[in-house]
Protein backbone atom coordinates (compact mmCIF):
# COMPACT_ATOMS: atom_id res chain seq x y z
CA UNK A 1 0.00 0.00 0.00
CA UNK A 2 1.15 3.54 -1.06
CA UNK A 3 0.20 6.85 0.35
CA UNK A 4 -1.07 8.86 -2.50
CA UNK A 5 -0.95 12.65 -2.96
CA UNK A 6 -4.68 14.24 -2.58
CA UNK A 7 -4.64 16.91 -5.27
CA UNK A 8 -6.75 20.15 -3.94
CA UNK A 9 -7.99 23.47 -4.43
CA UNK A 10 -8.46 24.33 -8.10
CA UNK A 11 -7.07 20.79 -9.69
CA UNK A 12 -9.43 20.24 -13.00
CA UNK A 13 -9.44 16.65 -11.77
CA UNK A 14 -11.56 17.58 -8.82
CA UNK A 15 -14.14 18.66 -11.19
CA UNK A 16 -14.18 15.96 -13.96
CA UNK A 17 -16.85 13.32 -14.21
CA UNK A 18 -15.26 10.39 -13.41
CA UNK A 19 -16.10 6.80 -15.79
CA UNK A 20 -17.18 3.65 -14.31
CA UNK A 21 -14.74 0.65 -13.63
CA UNK A 22 -15.16 -2.48 -15.81
CA UNK A 23 -12.22 -4.10 -14.40
CA UNK A 24 -12.12 -5.89 -11.13
CA UNK A 25 -8.55 -6.71 -11.09
CA UNK A 26 -4.93 -6.19 -9.33
CA UNK A 27 -5.07 -2.24 -10.42
CA UNK A 28 -8.39 -1.85 -8.82
CA UNK A 29 -7.37 -3.84 -5.69
CA UNK A 30 -4.41 -1.75 -5.16
CA UNK A 31 -6.21 1.85 -5.92
CA UNK A 32 -8.38 0.69 -3.34
CA UNK A 33 -5.97 -0.17 -0.70
CA UNK A 34 -4.00 3.08 -1.56
CA UNK A 35 -7.13 4.93 -1.20
CA UNK A 36 -7.54 3.62 2.58
CA UNK A 37 -4.39 4.32 3.53
CA UNK A 38 -4.36 7.47 2.16
CA UNK A 39 -8.08 8.42 3.81
CA UNK A 40 -6.70 6.71 7.24
CA UNK A 41 -3.46 8.91 6.97
CA UNK A 42 -5.06 12.39 6.35
CA UNK A 43 -7.92 11.23 8.98
CA UNK A 44 -10.69 11.91 6.55
CA UNK A 45 -13.78 10.10 6.79
CA UNK A 46 -13.87 9.55 2.82
CA UNK A 47 -11.86 9.98 -0.39
CA UNK A 48 -13.15 9.41 -3.90
CA UNK A 49 -10.41 8.21 -6.68
CA UNK A 50 -10.27 11.60 -8.16
CA UNK A 51 -9.06 13.17 -5.58
CA UNK A 52 -5.85 10.70 -6.01
CA UNK A 53 -6.39 11.94 -10.03
CA UNK A 54 -7.89 8.82 -10.52
CA UNK A 55 -10.72 9.48 -12.74
CA UNK A 56 -12.96 6.24 -11.90
CA UNK A 57 -16.17 5.64 -10.08
CA UNK A 58 -14.16 4.14 -7.07
CA UNK A 59 -14.71 5.76 -3.37
CA UNK A 60 -14.11 4.97 -0.10
CA UNK A 61 -15.85 5.59 3.38
CA UNK A 62 -14.77 5.11 7.01
CA UNK A 63 -17.19 6.76 9.50
CA UNK A 64 -16.27 4.82 12.25
CA UNK A 65 -17.45 1.59 11.53
CA UNK A 66 -15.27 0.06 9.37
CA UNK A 67 -14.21 0.71 5.96
CA UNK A 68 -17.02 0.45 3.13
CA UNK A 69 -15.68 0.34 -0.48
CA UNK A 70 -18.02 1.26 -2.94
CA UNK A 71 -17.66 0.73 -6.95
CA UNK A 72 -19.60 2.41 -9.64
CA UNK A 73 -22.08 3.68 -6.70
CA UNK A 74 -25.90 4.71 -8.14
CA UNK A 75 -27.98 6.34 -5.01
CA UNK A 76 -31.03 4.60 -5.66
CA UNK A 77 -33.10 6.93 -3.05
CA UNK A 78 -32.82 9.64 -0.40
CA UNK A 79 -35.14 10.61 2.47
CA UNK A 80 -35.13 13.51 4.91
CA UNK A 81 -32.87 16.26 5.53
CA UNK A 82 -29.95 17.13 8.06
CA UNK A 83 -27.74 20.33 8.67
CA UNK A 84 -24.58 20.07 9.40
CA UNK A 85 -20.62 21.10 9.11
CA UNK A 86 -18.83 19.34 6.31
CA UNK A 87 -15.11 19.19 5.08
CA UNK A 88 -13.02 17.56 2.57
CA UNK A 89 -9.28 16.50 2.14
CA UNK A 90 -9.16 18.42 -1.32
CA UNK A 91 -10.26 21.78 0.64
CA UNK A 92 -7.44 21.49 3.48
CA UNK A 93 -8.74 23.70 6.54
CA UNK A 94 -12.34 24.81 4.97
CA UNK A 95 -15.54 23.65 6.46
CA UNK A 96 -19.13 24.78 5.58
CA UNK A 97 -22.87 24.32 6.68
CA UNK A 98 -23.93 21.42 4.15
CA UNK A 99 -27.57 20.29 3.96
CA UNK A 100 -27.91 16.57 3.26
CA UNK A 101 -30.66 13.83 3.11
CA UNK A 102 -30.59 12.22 6.58
CA UNK A 103 -30.81 8.58 4.99
CA UNK A 104 -29.79 6.87 1.58
CA UNK A 105 -29.62 3.65 -0.44
CA UNK A 106 -26.79 3.62 -2.32
CA UNK A 107 -26.27 0.50 -4.31
CA UNK A 108 -22.17 -0.46 -5.56
CA UNK A 109 -20.31 -2.60 -6.32
CA UNK A 110 -17.49 -4.42 -3.65
CA UNK A 111 -14.00 -5.22 -5.00
CA UNK A 112 -15.26 -8.74 -6.24
CA UNK A 113 -17.62 -7.30 -8.56
CA UNK A 114 -20.42 -8.27 -6.64
CA UNK A 115 -23.51 -5.69 -6.56
CA UNK A 116 -24.30 -4.89 -2.70
CA UNK A 117 -26.73 -2.18 -1.30
CA UNK A 118 -26.39 -0.28 1.76
CA UNK A 119 -28.49 1.85 3.72
CA UNK A 120 -27.08 4.69 5.03
CA UNK A 121 -28.11 7.16 7.94
CA UNK A 122 -27.07 10.69 9.10
CA UNK A 123 -23.12 11.06 8.92
CA UNK A 124 -22.65 7.65 6.75
CA UNK A 125 -25.53 9.11 4.67
CA UNK A 126 -23.64 12.44 4.32
CA UNK A 127 -20.05 10.39 3.20
CA UNK A 128 -22.03 8.82 0.80
CA UNK A 129 -23.87 11.72 -0.71
CA UNK A 130 -20.26 13.55 -0.27
CA UNK A 131 -18.85 10.89 -2.44
CA UNK A 132 -20.81 9.79 -5.15
CA UNK A 133 -20.94 13.67 -5.75
CA UNK A 134 -17.04 13.39 -5.86
CA UNK A 135 -17.25 11.17 -8.95
CA UNK A 136 -19.52 13.66 -10.92
CA UNK A 137 -16.82 16.32 -10.47
CA UNK A 138 -19.02 18.07 -8.02
CA UNK A 139 -17.38 19.41 -4.88
CA UNK A 140 -19.37 20.21 -1.43
CA UNK A 141 -18.14 24.00 -1.31
CA UNK A 142 -20.83 24.87 -4.11
CA UNK A 143 -23.65 23.52 -1.26
CA UNK A 144 -22.63 25.54 1.50
CA UNK A 145 -25.35 27.57 2.97
CA UNK A 146 -25.87 29.58 6.62
CA UNK A 147 -26.77 27.66 8.81
CA UNK A 148 -30.08 28.22 11.11
CA UNK A 149 -30.02 30.73 13.23
CA UNK A 150 -28.79 28.96 16.80
CA UNK A 151 -27.86 26.14 14.91
CA UNK A 152 -24.91 24.40 17.69
CA UNK A 153 -22.06 24.39 15.94
CA UNK A 154 -20.73 22.04 18.62
CA UNK A 155 -23.07 19.03 17.20
CA UNK A 156 -22.70 19.69 13.66
CA UNK A 157 -20.89 17.02 11.99
CA UNK A 158 -17.35 17.83 11.34
CA UNK A 159 -15.81 15.40 8.56
CA UNK A 160 -12.88 15.51 5.93
CA UNK A 161 -13.90 13.97 2.92
NI1 LIG B 1 -14.36 15.46 -0.39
Amino acid sequence: MAFRKILTDNDPKLYKVSRPVENFDDRLFMLLDDMAETMYKAEGAGLAACQVGILKRVCVIDCGDGLIELINPVIISTEGEQGGYEGCLSFPGKRGYVVRPQKVVVRAFDRNGELKEYTAADMFARAVMHETDHLDGKVYTRLITEPPEGFDEENGEEDEE
